[in-house]
């Protein structure tokens, strides 16, 4: 099979729900995987910190595993280091933030949408830029438990149910305070779209759920349609992955196929420098 290799970068494994919206859309392309588990969470960091780290894992999946264009599943290195990425490699790159502001405007009627992130991608209000572009009122909300909860296994656990309801809840008391009805509420974070059953069962009725991967997903389809068709692939050619780890291999490999889907199969460990 040929066709453009897809490179797909995230702070971590968390990133793997992007790819996998990727493979429902484009089943027979070409993925190289980066997660940076070593210097995993980048949702605590400061922007200079993710611009750096993020750069130089954009820079291996271009230069040293021949990708094509990239896509930044991580919604942390998409709002604060997007512009770095794309100063430090030749090749389109797509961030998950606009696709997800797109898809929560085409959802919204009240023109106000809820978005739930890491601290500082909340801090960056990139989401709220984004809002702001399309007209209308984004109001964000940090839930730093979330990963870890993700990450413990706990998708569908009590306690992660209530931490969802405080932070809705403060979300909402919010909005209300400024005299918003959201109707929409976008996952800004890779590892929420494991959390969208406890996180349907909790927003107030008739608020649309986003997941931002699903959107990007559709926008790299639509970019790179004609390339992946030009490329012949016949149906019963499978999608290659290549999946890389800074650190953490076996808990990648352990843990991914949640994210994923599927098996992860092995992962390659790469050492990027600190
Ligand atoms: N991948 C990050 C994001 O989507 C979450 C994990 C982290 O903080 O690194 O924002």
């Amino acid at each position: 099979m040929s066709g453009p290799v897809i490179g797909v970068f995230d702070s971590g494994f968390g990133g793997l729900t992007v790819l996998r919206a990727l493979l429902e859309r484009m089943p027979q392309a070409e993925f190289v995987f980066l997660g940076d588990t070593a210097r995993l969470p980048y949702g605590s960091k400061s922007q200079r910190t993710i611009a750096r780290y993020a750069a130089e894992s954009a820079r291996f999946l271009v230069e040293r595993q021949a990708a094509e264009y990239l896509v930044i599943a991580c919604n942390t290195a998409s709002a604060l280091a997007l512009e770095a990425i794309q100063e430090a490699v030749a090749v389109p790159v797509m961030g998950v933030i606009e696709p997800g502001a797109e898809a929560a405007a085409a959802a919204t009627k009240t023109g106000a949408v809820m978005v739930m992130a890491t601290e500082a991608t909340v801090a960056s209000h990139a989401y709220a830029a984004a809002c702001r572009r399309r007209g209308l009122r984004g109001v964000e909300k940090a839930c730093p438990l979330l990963v870890p909860l993700v990450e413990e296994g706990w998708t569908d656990h009590a306690v992660t149910e209530q931490v969802v309801r405080i932070y809705l809840d403060e979300m909402l008391a919010e909005s209300s305070a400024a005299g918003l009805r959201p109707d929409a509420l976008v996952l800004g974070c890779t590892h929420y779209p494991l959390l969208r059953p406890v996180l349907e069962r909790a927003v107030p009725s008739g608020v649309a759920v986003i997941d931002s991967a699903e959107a990007t997903a559709e926008r790299v389809f639509l970019s790179l349609a004609e390339r992946v068709a030009a490329a012949g692939a016949s149906e019963c050619d499978a999608a290659q992955i290549r999946c890389f780890a800074t650190d953490s291999v076996a808990k990648f490999e352990r843990l991914g196929s949640r994210f994923l889907g599927q098996a992860v199969g092995s992962v390659e460990l790469v050492d990027l420098g600190g």
